[in-house]
Order: C-alpha cells, then structure tokens, then sequence
C-alpha cells in the first residue's frame, strides 16, 4: 500500500544477504559482457552462410577457449549446458548407459550419501535401469576418505561421483587422491563442481577427474547456463537428439550471451580468487568465533577444514527450528539446507548424525563478494537475539 499524502514512507531495514551459495548476483562486468550479444549480435552460431551467424559461433569458440583455459583443458573438453544439474545428469546417464551399452549389461556405481539431488537423482534412476548403487556415508566431519571408497570398489564398478565442495557443509572432498585411485582402477569419476568452481582451484586433469559439472549462477554468472567438461574420448551417450551442436551430446541452439557470460564470470573470479578467499576467510571465521561466544548451544556442521572459505553451517542445539527460520526470515537470508531442497530436513545433517530436530534448527551462512565486517556482527547480532528470544519463550 503506497503511504497517504503527509505520511511518512516505512523504512524497511534489508535484512543481511548470507544465502550467497543458492546463488549470486551477475557481476556488472558480466551483465556488460553480455550486452551486444541480445540484440545487436542476435546470430545463430549454428548460420554459417552468413556474416551474423559467424560472428557468434567466433564469440562462442573464443568463450569456450577462455573457459577451458580457466579449467586447464582443452577448448574441445567443453560441453555448455543449461546449468550443473542437466551436466551431472548428461555425465551420469549419459556415460553409465554407453558403458552398459558395451559391456553387455549394468555394472556398480558409486557416491556419496551427501551429494546434491542434482547427482542422487539421476543416481537412483540408473538404480531404476538395473545398476547397483553404493551410497557412501561421511564420517560426522563430512568428508570420505580412500579407505573408504577402496572397501566399496567392486569388479564391475564403473563409475564413481564425488562432490568437489558441498553445497550445504562447504567441505571439500580429496579429489586428487580418489581420482588417483580411480584412474589407477581404470573406473571413470565424475565430480559436481558447481560450488567449487571460481571458489577454489579446480585443475581438472590434475585431479583425476573425468567429467566435472559447472554452474554460472555460484560465481556471478548468469543463471541458465553451466557447462559438463569432459575427458578426451570419453563414452557418452546424449540424452537429447536434434541438431548436432556440441559434438551431438548436447544438441540445441546455443545461448550465446549466457556462454559469453559464463566465460566471462569464470575468468573474474579466477582473477582475485586467492585475495577473495583469504578475506571471506577471515570473516567466516570471525563469524564463527562470534556465534559461539553469543550461543552456548551452538555447534559446527562439518569439518572447519578442509572446507569452502565462504561457508559456515552451524546448528542451534535445542531450539525450535521452525521458529527459529521464520522469526530470522525478515532480518537475515539464509539458508536451513540446500536452496533446492524445499524446506524438507537436510539429508546432508542427517548423513552426518544430527536428528531430525537438529538438522531443521540448522542455519547455512554463505558469503559473498560483498560481505562485509559489519554484516558479520549484524549476523550474530541478530541471530543471539533471535536464539535468546526463542529461549526465554520455553
Ligand atoms: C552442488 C550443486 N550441484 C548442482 C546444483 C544445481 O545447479 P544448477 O542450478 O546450475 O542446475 C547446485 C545448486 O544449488 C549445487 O549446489
């Protein structure tokens, strides 16, 4: 309701932005990047016959070079898609069917209990096909180790998925040493790199990792777009069939703004990477520091380390969770899982041994490149007045 002539306009306070791993804003660089490619350039990269449509597939071979350049592969290794969820659904479909295909018959499959739906989802759907599907549970620090994922290695297994960072707990899985063993096993791995990429170093063929999913929303980019980057050769059956384009694995006419964009958001945030870590860094850590000397009840989700700089997911030990959300909801944005998950008890807490009253009074706080030392003290500000509140009610 727009306020009566005289009266004075109610001055609505934001509430603090801590939600910054459901998604980011597009980097203004990002957004400019984009600009001539909406109307101005509206070429089809696919239209070679003529001078419009050559002009955007130049844009979007110089857009895929920059990407693999940012990765360490090869531009060839890059198929764009339209997010991390469609790329963890082409590598895991797509590479367990064709190598059923070959063989003859279904094989083992690997991963964690913790990952995203993004990868479980099409996981339990291979089930579904006839694979078998071992799900490895963390230990209470959320991370697996090589022992671990040694013990579930069975002769057929083909193909194992690690997370590279959690999107709920921010830790960070060993990947260089379960793509060693993997490579050493001749299994293929695949990691969901959505909240990795431009957040931590990602050299994918370093680590051993053969398919690797990416997202343009997590670092600044536009959302709609991601990309699946792929070992050289690697058996891959396309789960859409029509016009060819990247390699015939993922046929559709290309979004060329959002591939510009992509490119562009992954290379900012390649460029202040170590300098953005150490910073938000330090303020997570302070916001840690300052919510256990506010809450006594107050107890961390996952290992502090190895883990993303910019998260921190902690629970409130005997509160309500229901009240505890809704009465944060107007003066701070955060999350109490994965933005995806829809208000259902986090399955990642659960994995980790906290119940089902424990995982809901749970808070995910990302940062931001904007975050800064006052948000941080207005956070725990708010979330010890909160938790005092609710308590003094029981
Ligand atoms: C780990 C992880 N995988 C996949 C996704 C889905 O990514 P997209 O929105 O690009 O499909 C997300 C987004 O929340 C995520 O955090």
């Amino acid at each position: 309701m727009l306020p009566s002539p005289g009266q004075q306009p109610i001055q609505r306070i934001a509430p603090i932005a801590l939600d910054f791993q459901a998604t980011t804003p597009c980097d203004p660089a990002v957004v400019a990047a984009m600009e001539p490619w909406w109307e101005l350039q509206w070429g089809n990269p696919s239209s070679r016959q003529h001078r419009l449509g050559l002009t955007a597939a130049a844009a979007v071979s110089d857009a895929r070079e920059r990407l693999a350049h940012c990765l360490e592969v090869d531009p060839e290794q890059v198929v764009f898609t339209s997010g991390a969820t469609e790329a963890n659904n082409l590598a895991l479909l797509g590479h367990a069917r064709a190598i059923a295909e070959r063989r003859g018959r279904p094989g083992h499959l690997i991963s964690l209990s913790t990952e995203h739906h993004a990868v479980l989802d099409p996981l339990q759907q291979l089930r579904r096909e006839g694979f078998r599907l071992t799900l490895l549970d963390p230990g209470a620090d959320g991370l697996i180790d090589l022992a671990q994922l040694e013990d579930a290695l069975q002769s057929d297994t083909v193909l194992v998925s690690v997370m590279a960072a959690n999107n709920e707990i921010g830790v960070l899985q060993p990947l260089a040493q379960l793509g060693a063993l993997c490579q050493e096993r001749g299994i293929s791995l695949h990691s969901d790199a959505a909240q990795a990429f431009g957040h931590i170093p990602l050299p994918i063929p370093a680590l051993g990792v053969d398919m690797a999913s990416l997202s343009g929303h997590k670092l600044y980019g536009p959302k709609g777009i991601g990309a699946l980057i792929l070992k050289p050769g690697i058996a891959l059956q396309p789960l859409q069939y029509g016009g060819g384009q990247e390699q015939g694995l993922r046929p559709g006419t290309l979004p060329v703004p959002l591939i510009i964009g992509l490119a562009k958001a992954a290379e900012s945030a390649l460029a202040d990477r170590e300098e953005r870590s150490d910073r938000l860094q330090r303020l997570r850590n302070q916001l840690w520091q300052g919510l256990q000397q506010a809450l006594p009840g107050v107890v961390l989700n996952g290992a502090l380390a190895p883990r993303l700089p910019h998260n921190l997911n902690i629970t409130v030990m005997g509160v309500n969770g229901n009240r505890l959300q809704s009465k944060l909801r107007s003066r701070l944005q955060c999350s109490s899982g994965s933005a995806c998950s829809a208000g259902r008890p986090s399955h990642v807490l659960r994995a980790l041994g906290r119940s089902q009253d424990e995982a809901g009074a749970s808070l995910r706080l990302s940062l931001g490149r904007t975050t800064t030392a006052a948000d941080i003290n207005g956070a725990i500000a708010v979330i010890k007045e909160v938790v005092n509140s609710l308590s003094n009610q029981d």
